[in-house]
């Protein structure tokens, strides 16, 4: 069984092969377009995906050495993301599955993102979590604690009500001067930095879930305060000012995780997302575990930002339950689990 799968909902084009559950190609092409803007423009990432969808989907194949008409079916991922980038990725899907007469698999971006543990490539063979497990997904555009009772079982128990980590890491790095996405500079700068140096503080939700836009706002405050009575402030302290924000995202998101924990008796924990490729989190995470008695769980770094492999598992699995889609779908900008 033969599966191409496909991912457009931001600003990665993406194509993967897997087969049998196993991925024998990941190509990915991140549109460099949007770090002038500081942001992903959608118009633009809708046009990126248009000219490069067709050679990266080529280029899956020929790394697969898989020829079309070998396919078994093809994926595609539905939602949530940008209308204009999913309506190119799931065009496409459309027309290759009609064209070889081939079923249909519509994925959810963010259940691809947790079942990206699952993934088996030529690397070898790496652990998987065991059911139930907690994953904590951390994205540009969402973070959650998702309890994963089976592959397609998931269930949301906590997230942000407001701002995406990723995205507190990006508008933090944007106030700072750094190009977008400014989350792995922010990442670099802050290995060299002192995470104690300042503090920021942190909003207390309730119940499992969180808040970032408090914390944006009190950085920006605080840069206001620092540039005024020094202009060279940032100059003169980007690693310990990195360093120090990140610690605060990191505590937050970890000292709620193991509420979620303790709350259900899961030990069984693993991350996912693109801010799991931050390498002070996958640290920070893998002590807590250590301390907590917990099995933790982190993708390889390059099934941790978006990628079409991850949506290859997760239409792999359907495949195997029958779950197909039918030519009428149209992509969901906000689709849920
Ligand atoms: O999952 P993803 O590739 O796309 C979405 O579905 O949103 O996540 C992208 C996010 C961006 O906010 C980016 O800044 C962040 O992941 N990110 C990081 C790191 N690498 C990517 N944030 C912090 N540290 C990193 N090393
Ligand atoms: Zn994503």
């Amino acid at each position: 069984m033969t599966i191409l799968a496909i991912e457009s909902s931001c600003d990665e084009t993406s194509a993967a092969v897997c087969t049998n559950g196993k991925i024998e190609s990941n190509v990915v092409a991140t549109q460099l377009v949007h770090e002038q803007y500081g942001g992903v423009v959608p118009e633009l990432a809708s046009r990126a995906h248009q000219q490069r969808i067709v050679p990266v989907v080529e280029r899956a194949l020929t790394d697969a050495k898989i020829q079309k008409k070998e396919l078994s079916a093809v994926g595609f991922t539905r939602g949530p993301g940008l209308l204009g980038a999913l309506l190119v990725g799931a065009s496409f899907a459309k027309a290759l599955a009609l064209a070889l007469d081939i079923p249909l698999i519509e994925v959810n971006h963010m259940q691809a993102h947790v079942l990206a543990h699952f993934i088996q490539d030529q690397t070898g063979v790496r652990p998987v979590p065991a059911f139930p497990f907690l994953c904590l997904t951390v994205s540009g555009g969402h973070t959650q604690i998702v309890l994963v009772r089976d592959y397609l079982d998931m269930e949301i128990i906590g997230q942000t009500e407001d701002d995406a980590v990723g995205e507190a890491f990006d508008k933090t790095a944007k106030l700072l001067d750094l190009p977008y996405p400014g989350g792995p500079l922010i990442d670099r700068y802050a290995q060299q930095g002192n995470p104690l140096a300042f503090r920021f503080p942190e909003v207390e939700m309730p119940g499992l879930n969180y808040s970032f836009s408090g914390i944006k706002t009190a950085f920006l405050y605080f840069l206001r305060d620092q540039t005024k009575a020094a202009p060279q402030f940032i100059a003169h302290n980007l690693p310990d000012i990195c360093a120090s924000i990140q610690h605060t995202l990191i505590q937050i998101l970890l000292t709620k995780l193991r509420k979620a924990a303790r709350q259900t008796g899961i030990r069984e924990i693993a991350l996912a997302g693109g801010v799991s490729a931050n390498s002070g989190l996958r640290a920070t995470l893998q002590q807590m575990g250590d301390k907590e008695g917990w099995n933790v769980y982190i993708p390889r770094f390059e099934y941790c930002t978006d990628n079409a492999a991850m949506i290859a598992m997760a239409a792999h699995f359907k495949y195997g339950r029958g779950e197909f889609t039918s030519q009428e779908v149209s992509p969901l900008p906000r689709m849920e689990f």
